[in-house]
């Protein structure tokens, strides 16, 4: 199988790769930095919201694992390759992976999630979209980040099911192995949902004043509803926050 991976070079992506290569796939990378070809893996360079380098990226690619993604445009990149992909001719399964409530929650990102899985779905070449909730690296940086605030903000009803990128990469690795497309595929959550105050005093491993604030407008409701969160007849990972939390710890520890 020769495969182009977009976004190769970020959380997900790199454990994607060698999941690939050990597989035996042909594996090429399309990244916005030059980078040496690496690990069974080459590196071309092009940027997919730009428009620059998915033509030549796609020679002699039958298989496409679309993970790029950004805070911003990741519908116009999806368009991008979906153009290129139409153009190239030879690619029989694009898999791609995109968020828990792209069609429910009123947010950009959203959004934008929700247009790119159409721009895929629409171009004529047959499509596998895996929906999977927060990764749980996103949600250490996050904490990370409101764990510096005097006081810990705790929205009330809000809450995520976090998921490990390597049990997102199993499961993307198993539907693009398996060669035959699937459409929209069940959603990818982790093993349990958590109050986000919880989350961020896990991470940082202390008790810490909270704040209630409140949820407010429609996108305060959609949380409310929780219409984030896997519902019925979705896919768990097995590896828990818990399991995460305490690897990093002990990659903390052995430095
Ligand atoms: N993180 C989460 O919690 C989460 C949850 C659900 C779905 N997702 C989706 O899963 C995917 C991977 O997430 P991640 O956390 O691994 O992302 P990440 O670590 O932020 O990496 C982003 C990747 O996208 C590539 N990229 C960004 N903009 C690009 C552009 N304009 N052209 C080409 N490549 C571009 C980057 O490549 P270079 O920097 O090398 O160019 C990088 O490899 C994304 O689509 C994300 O939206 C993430």
């Amino acid at each position: 199988m020769n495969v182009l991976v977009t976004g190769g070079t970020g959380t997900l992506g790199r454990h994607v790769l060698p999941r690939l290569v050990a597989a035996g796939c042909r594996v090429r990378v399309l990244t916005r930095t030059a980078r040496p070809d690496a690990d069974g893996v080459r590196h071309l360079t092009g940027d997919l919201v730009a428009g620059t380098g998915p033509d030549g990226a796609l020679d002699g690619i039958d298989t496409v694992l679309h993970l790029a993604g950004g805070p911003k445009g990741d519908d116009v990149a999806a368009r991008n390759l979906a153009a290129a992909m139409a153009r190239a001719g030879g690619v029989r399964h694009v898999v791609m992976v995109s968020v828990i409530g792209a069609d429910r929650m009123p947010l950009g990102w959203f959004r934008a999630k929700r247009d790119a899985e159409l721009a895929i779905g629409g171009c004529g070449v047959p499509w596998t979209v895996l929906r999977a909730a927060q990764f749980h690296d996103l949600v250490l940086d996050v904490a990370g980040k409101v764990g510096r605030l005097p006081l810990l903000p705790a929205p009330g009803g809000l809450r995520f099911e976090p998921v490990d990128a390597r049990d997102v990469a199993d499961r993307l690795v198993a539907l693009t192995l398996g060669g035959a497309p699937a459409g929209l595929v069940p959603d990818l959550a982790g093993p349990r949902d958590y109050a986000f105050a919880d989350l961020v005093r896990s991470a940082l491993g202390r008790n810490r004043p909270a704040l209630p604030v409140p949820l407010a407008g429609k996108v305060g409701r959609a949380y409310r509803n929780q219409e984030n969160l896997a519902g019925a007849g979705a896919m768990r990972g097995t590896r828990t926050w818990e399991a995460f939390l305490a690897e990093r710890q002990k990659l903390a520890f052995s430095r």
